[in-house]
């Protein structure tokens, strides 16, 4: 089984909900599973904020990231025409193969609008997307990797149309019952049928967790880093 837990997951035995557990697929490694329920999910869950993706566009910040990884795949696989943001051009690699029609490094101020921006990596970059959405889009803010307070031009926002920005939390979404066991059933059955690819960077015992966050917080990884406890 593959489950969500509410923190402790880096251990050989943790509590989780029934409604939190999903069955893993033959044609799924346990190491696959585990990039789910957190990144997995919440790509699921911040693209579901934009309603119908058909022919919308949607830019993705820290698309080069666990969940801007699979947020390109499930955008491309429901008909949005895509723009990943990277933060350096080497992190563009395979990110046009997954399923982005275009990838830019950083997001600019000033350019054309979007219908859909997942904004993750905070600070000016939260601010641009503010400035990009459309008169009627969603900006969802989601992550702040950058660690940086956002300052913004709100009349330039408000006077766009009717544009809305949006907080995401996957825990609250998990704990209030709008995710669960459907949803991580979904993702795992689209990764099974070859739909959704899951992109390991880095895979390590627990005992070396610290040098996969430090890879992490380097922005070394690309997709998931994964961390294994005995044998799998
Ligand atoms: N709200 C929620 O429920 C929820 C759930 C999961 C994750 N998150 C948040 O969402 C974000 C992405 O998570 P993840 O698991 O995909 O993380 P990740 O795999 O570490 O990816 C983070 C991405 O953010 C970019 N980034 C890192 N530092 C940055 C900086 N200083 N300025 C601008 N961009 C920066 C990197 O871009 P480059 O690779 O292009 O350098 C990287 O691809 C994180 O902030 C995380 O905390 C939120």
């Amino acid at each position: 089984m593959l489950a969500w837990a509410k923190g402790g997951g880096w251990a050989e035995r943790v509590p989780v909900r029934s409604g939190h557990l999903a069955p893993i697929p033959d044609e799924v490694s346990f190491e696959t599973a585990a990039t789910l329920p957190v990144a997995g999910l919440t790509a699921l869950g911040v693209l579901a904020l934009g309603g119908s993706l058909e022919r919308s566009r949607v830019a993705i910040t820290g698309a080069a990231g666990g969940v801007g990884r699979f947020a390109v795949q499930l955008a491309h696989d429901a008909a949005a025409r895509v723009t990943a943001v990277v933060g350096s051009p080497e992190r563009e690699k395979g990110l046009r193969e997954l399923g982005a029609d275009e990838v830019v490094v950083g997001l600019e101020p000033e350019g054309p609008a979007f219908d859909l921006i997942l904004e993750s990596a905070g600070g000016s970059s939260l601010a641009a997307a503010l400035g990009r959405v459309s008169p009627d889009g969603t900006v969802v803010t989601f992550g702040n990797s950058s660690n940086e307070p956002t300052s913004f031009d709100a009349r330039g926002f408000y006077r766009r149309g009717r544009p809305t920005m949006r907080g995401y939390f996957v825990t609250h979404e998990l704990l209030e019952g709008r995710l669960g066991t459907a949803e991580l059933a979904e993702l795992a059955e689209l990764v099974a049928s070859g739909r959704l690819r899951v992109e390991i960077d880095l895979v390590v015992p627990w005992t070396e967790a610290a040098s996969a966050v430090t890879a992490l917080l380097e922005r070394r990884v690309r997709g998931k880093a994964v961390l294994t406890v005995g044998s799998s």
